[in-house]
């Protein structure tokens, strides 16, 4: 078994992956500073006697070290940052401080303390608006955001750190995450958990066009075993990976989910496009498969069903 630190354990990603670390047996050390992340989440990992919670900084320098060197982890899944491209845009310093220096942060406090693999929560935002799905490793990147630009330049970072001091990086690019925990506080957030909320309300939601753009939508559990395997899995490379479904979910479809099971609540409208709104995402899954053996489990349906039951 071996014990992992988990940077934004708090937050939705970091919780599951958290959830999951413990199930398979693991050590977690999980460290949040609690700006987006919410105790709440780890409801669960704080009733396990193998986890340790860190309120700290990480996009502090010198804030890890410490840590790293008492809980000497077998590896970090760095998942601490500012996680919306609209905040990044409103907000470049703070986009740049959280999601560039930090990630810095994290692969010395690595280098400092002999960490042996790092896992990084990357994005699809690297590819910018591609238009040649799917989308493969190979596709050009092309950042249309501070938030975007940031995660492929700790993409960078990392994999300089891992090449010369060697550490095993993988840099993760999930596509649209969904699942519970996801907070759908702002307009900008995943569109999944905003319909979520609104259902539970009762209350209509809205589509922002005509609802045939598309979106790679993969489950937070999904993304969380992802987490693990590159976290433990003996005898992996350093690289990155989409991770994604390979499939293409429409937002009508999503939308056909939850009315079904919410029959009572009025229809659907429709407003104009969102400006700069890509149509159609979509990643291509096999370099996942091929360097980690993972494969989306969780079809779209399941994890709305899921979210519904939960409500
Ligand atoms: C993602 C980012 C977004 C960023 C964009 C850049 C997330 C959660 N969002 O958007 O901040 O600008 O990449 O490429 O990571 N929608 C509705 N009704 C709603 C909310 C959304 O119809 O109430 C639509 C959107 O217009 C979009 C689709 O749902 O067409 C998905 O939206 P979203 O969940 O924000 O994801 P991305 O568009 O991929």
């Amino acid at each position: 078994m071996a014990h992992i630190l988990v940077t934004g354990a708090a937050g939705f990603i970091g919780s599951h992956t958290a959830d999951q670390l413990l199930a398979a047996g693991h050590d977690v050390t999980g460290v949040d500073n609690f700006r987006t992340g919410r105790r709440a989440n780890l409801a669960a990992a704080l009733a396990s006697p193998r986890f340790a919670l860190v309120e700290r900084d990480v996009a502090a320098a010198g804030q890890l070290n410490d840590i790293v060197a008492r809980v000497r982890p077998d590896a970090i899944i760095h998942l601490a940052a500012l996680v919306s491209v609209q905040e990044s845009i409103a907000n470049p310093e703070l986009n740049y401080a959280l999601n560039v220096q930090a990630t810095h942060h994290v692969a010395e406090a690595a280098r400092l303390h002999g960490v042996r693999r790092i896992v990084f929560a990357s994005s699809a935002a690297i590819y910018g608006d591609a238009t040649d799905l799917p989308i493969r490793e190979t596709t050009a990147t092309h950042p249309i955001s501070p938030y975007g630009a940031a995660k492929l330049a700790s993409e960078a970072l990392l994999l300089g750190h891992g090449a010369a001091f060697g550490i095993t990086v993988r840099c993760q690019r999930y596509f649209n995450v969904f699942g519970p925990r996801q907070d759908p506080a702002s307009p900008y957030s995943g569109v999944i958990s905003i319909f979520d909320r609104r259902y539970r309300e009762g209350k209509a939601v809205t589509i922002f066009g005509d609802g045939r753009q598309t979106r790679d939508f993969i489950s937070v559990h999904d993304v969380a075993r992802a987490n693990v395997i590159a976290a433990t899995k003996p005898g992996i490379d350093s690289g990155a990976a989409n991770i994604c479904t390979g499939r293409a979910t429409t937002l009508n479809d999503v939308v056909g989910v939850f009315s079904r099971s919410y029959p009572a609540v009025p229809a659907c409208t429709h407003a104009a496009a969102r400006t700069g709104d890509i149509v159609h995402s979509l990643g291509a899954s096999d370099a996942a498969a091929a360097a980690l053996g993972f494969r989306a489990e969780v079809d779209v349906e399941t994890g709305l069903q899921e979210l519904i039951r939960l409500g």
